[in-house]
Formats: structure tokens, sequence, C-alpha cells
């Protein structure tokens, strides 16, 4: 696993645990599908979501099978979005590794991410959840997949703005982190107002993650992110440091390099430049900062326990990330 909860030991045995469970889960007499998947589990996710849905679940009757297992889903669904995710961008490395589809082809990359959504609605119907948690999760797989299409229909700057671009990642990003946060809460029979807090938190901090994880597509480096920067500007996805750049772009220059034909590597360069010279990269960081201000203010109302420190560090830690 990725070094993010080195500081945690205990949550890494748990998430060790979790790992188990999914490595079970993705037997079948098809053995590529295990064969595929098993390097994506074993090499660096930060596996995020399932961390927090079993803190939010220390926050109630913590039922380490139940909640466990909830963890596996979420962290399953997550990789079968990257696998999508992968095959449209066209992306070479995911977690440091080939990905499925550079690996074994567009097929099966899509075959592979189906047979994870499908092992999720499996590992689901395992134990007694709550309907409203079902149906979150439902929701959820809805909002990534609405996110995803219009940041599909909006590339190359069309309707580029603010507006669009929160609505896009709160749909394809922080609406995941809020459910995980949301239902290990639920799951483990806090208030209902302690289950609402904790899902405010993981909405926002999953709106300051993936702001981050915009800024560091323009400003990360490929070998430790584990996967290439630099691709939301060759699909044409104009995230958040480029909407703030071009509102500087007083003679149109970065416009007209983005508007060639195909991009030079000398172009690419020039564009990196531009971003953060007009700005675009610290003022993405100024929202992500607000966005994690507001996680934080949620954090200090809830009641106090470990799982509240452990919260509240790793997501700052979140902010100030280089991977
Ligand atoms: C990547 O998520 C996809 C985004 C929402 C930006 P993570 O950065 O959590 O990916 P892994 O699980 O650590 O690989
Ligand atoms: C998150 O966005 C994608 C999903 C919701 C699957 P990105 O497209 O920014 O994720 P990375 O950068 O490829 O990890
Ligand atoms: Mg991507
Ligand atoms: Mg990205």
């Amino acid at each position: 696993m990725n070094k993010f909860w080195n500081d945690y030991p205990a949550l890494i045995e748990e998430l060790n645990g979790v790992k188990s469970i999914i490595k079970r889960n993705i037997k079948s007499r098809e053995t590529i599908l295990e064969e595929s998947i098993l390097p994506m589990i074993e090499s660096g996710g930060k596996m995020l979501r399932p961390a927090f849905l079993i803190l939010a679940s220390k926050f109630g009757e913590y039922d380490s099978k139940k909640i466990s297992n909830l963890a596996a889903v979420i962290e399953m669904l997550h990789m079968a979005t990257l696998i999508h995710d992968d095959i449209i961008d066209d992306a070479r490395l995911r977690r440091g590794c080939d990905t499925i589809q550079y690996k074994y082809g567009k097929d099966y990359a899509v075959y592979i991410g189906d047979f994870l959504f499908c092992q999720c609605f499996n590992m689901l119907a395992k134990y007694d959840y709550d309907m409203k948690d079902l149906r979150n999760i439902s929701k959820v797989l809805t909002k990534i997949c609405m996110g995803e299409i219009t940041q599909y229909n909006l590339r190359y700057g069309k309707n580029a703005s603010l507006r669009n671009y929160i609505r896009i990642i709160s749909g394809k990003t922080a609406a995941l982190f809020a459910i995980s946060f949301y239902t290990g809460a639920n799951e483990a029979k806090c208030d209902e107002s302690i289950s609402n807090s904790l899902g405010k938190v993981g909405y926002n901090a999953g709106m300051a993650f993936q702001i981050i994880d915009d800024i560091l597509d323009y400003s990360g480096n490929t070998e430790r992110l584990g996967k290439s920067a630099l691709r939301d500007l060759q699909k044409g996805y104009y995230t958040l440091p480029l909407i703030y750049a071009l509102e500087n772009d007083k003679d149109g220059r970065l416009k007209r390099l983005l508007d060639s034909e195909s991009l030079s590597s000398v172009e690419i360069d020039e564009i990196m430049l531009l971003v953060d010279k007009y700005d675009g990269i610290n003022r993405a960081k100024k929202v992500a900062d607000k966005y994690t201000e507001k996680a934080i203010e949620r954090i200090e109302k809830l009641p106090n326990c470990e799982s509240k420190e452990i919260i509240r560090g790793s997501v700052l830690k979140l902010l100030n990330r280089d991977y």
C-alpha cells in the first residue's frame, strides 16, 4: 500500500484486511480477472475511501465484518471507475503500473471494470445493510457517471466555467468521498446529525482532493504520482488551473496555443508556464484551501475520539500531497 496511512499502523492493519476481502472477491474461473486486478490492489493505491469509511464508522457501533466488507465494496467501485477512466483517457500508467487497458487491451479492460462492479453488488447482498445506504451507493454511481459524461461533453473548453467545473468534480469525485464517510457512520448507527456531518466532511475533502489532483496534473511528477501528468490538457479537459489562467490571458496567447490542432511538447511546456504565470495554480490552490477549511470546521464540531484526530490529520495531508 501507498505510504499515506503510515502514521496509523492499526488502520493499515484494517486496510490490509480490506485488501484480503477484495482479493477473495476477484477469484473466478476466468483467471484473467484475478491476474489483471491483483497488481492494482498491491501497487500503491492510497485506499482513502475505505479508510474514511472505517474511520467514520468508529463514531458509532463498529461491526468489523460488516464494515470491512463495505469498505472493500467502496474501494472496488473506485477501482472499476479508474479502469474505465483509464480507457477513456488512454492512460498508460496507474498506481505506478501499466494500466489494464495498456496490458490487456480495451475489450478486456471494459469487462474487468464491469466484473468489479458486478462483484460489488454481490458483496452488498451479503450482509443486511441499511436500505438507505444501498440507495445512496446506487445514486453515487449515477453521479460519478454523470460527472464523467459532463466532463467529456465539455472537452476543449466548451462552456468552461467555475460553475461547470464544480458540478463535474462534485459528481465524479466528491460524491464518493461523501458517501464513504456517511455510509460508515450510518452503518455504525450514528445519530443522523453525525452521519450527515461526516458526509459533509467527505464532500468538502473530496472537492479539495480533486482540485489538488487537477493541480498535480500540471505541476506534479509522473513518477511520484504513479500516473501520467499532463493528461487532462491532452484530453481537452479544462480543469480549474486552466480555467483561472484563461481569465488572465489578456493577449489570447494561451487560447491560441490551446486551439492548435495537436500539441507539441514545446507547446505543452509553454501552456504549463502560462498556466502558472497567469496565476491558475495559485488560485486553484486557494479554492482547495477553502474546501479543506470547510471540512475542518465540520470536523471540529464532531465528538472527540481517535478517529476524529486521524480524519483531521489526513484531510490536511491530502491538501499538501504531491502524489
Ligand atoms: C484517483 O483517485 C482518481 C481521482 C478521483 C482523482 P486516488 O488518487 O484516490 O487513486 P488511488 O486509489 O490512490 O490510486
Ligand atoms: C477522477 O478524475 C476519475 C474518476 C472518477 C474515475 P481523474 O480523471 O482526474 O482521475 P485520474 O487523474 O485519472 O486519476
Ligand atoms: Mg483520468
Ligand atoms: Mg486527474
